[in-house]
C-alpha cells in the first residue's frame, strides 16, 4: 500500500514538473506576465503592437530590444527607451517562446 502511494506521488511530481516546462515554453504566458500591461497584440497601448512590430522587424531585432532596450531603441526609430531590459527575467526558452508569439501577428 505504502509502495502504491509512494508510486502515484512520482507520478504526481512528475506530471506537475512536465506541465511547468511546457508552461515556460509558452509564449502567451510571457507575454500576459510581462508585456501585457505595454503592449496589446493588434492594438497600440504604451508601447507598439505586436502586429506593426511583426509587420516591420526581425527575429533578432525583436529579440535584441527584448534584451537590451537600451542599445537598440535609436536604431529602431524611437526618440525614448521606456521599456525595461528583460535580460535578467526571461530565459532562452521564454525569449524564443514570446518571439513567436508576436511574429503569429504578421499580416503583410
Ligand atoms: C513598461 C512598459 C513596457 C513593458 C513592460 C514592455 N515594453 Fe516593449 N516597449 C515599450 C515601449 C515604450 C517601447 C518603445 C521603445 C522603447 O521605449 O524602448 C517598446 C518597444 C518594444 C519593441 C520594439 C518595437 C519596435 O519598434 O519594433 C519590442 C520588440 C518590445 N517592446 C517587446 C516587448 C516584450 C516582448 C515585452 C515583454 C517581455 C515588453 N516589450 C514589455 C514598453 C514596454
Amino acid at each position: 500500500m505504502i509502495r502504491y502511494y509512494f508510486k502515484i506521488t512520482v507520478l504526481f511530481l512528475l506530471l506537475n514538473s512536465l506541465a511547468v516546462a511546457k508552461q515556460d515554453l509558452n509564449g502567451e504566458g510571457v507575454f500576459k506576465t510581462y508585456c501585457w500591461g505595454c503592449h496589446h497584440q493588434t492594438s497600440v497601448a504604451f508601447g507598439p503592437s505586436f502586429e506593426s512590430i511583426a509587420n516591420k522587424r526581425t527575429m533578432g531585432e525583436i529579440q535584441g530590444h527584448i534584451i537590451a532596450p537600451k542599445s537598440t531603441y535609436k536604431q529602431l526609430g524611437h526618440k525614448r527607451s521606456v521599456m525595461p531590459s528583460f535580460k535578467e527575467k526571461l530565459n532562452q526558452n521564454e525569449l524564443d517562446a514570446i518571439t513567436s508569439f508576436i511574429l503569429q501577428y504578421k499580416s503583410k
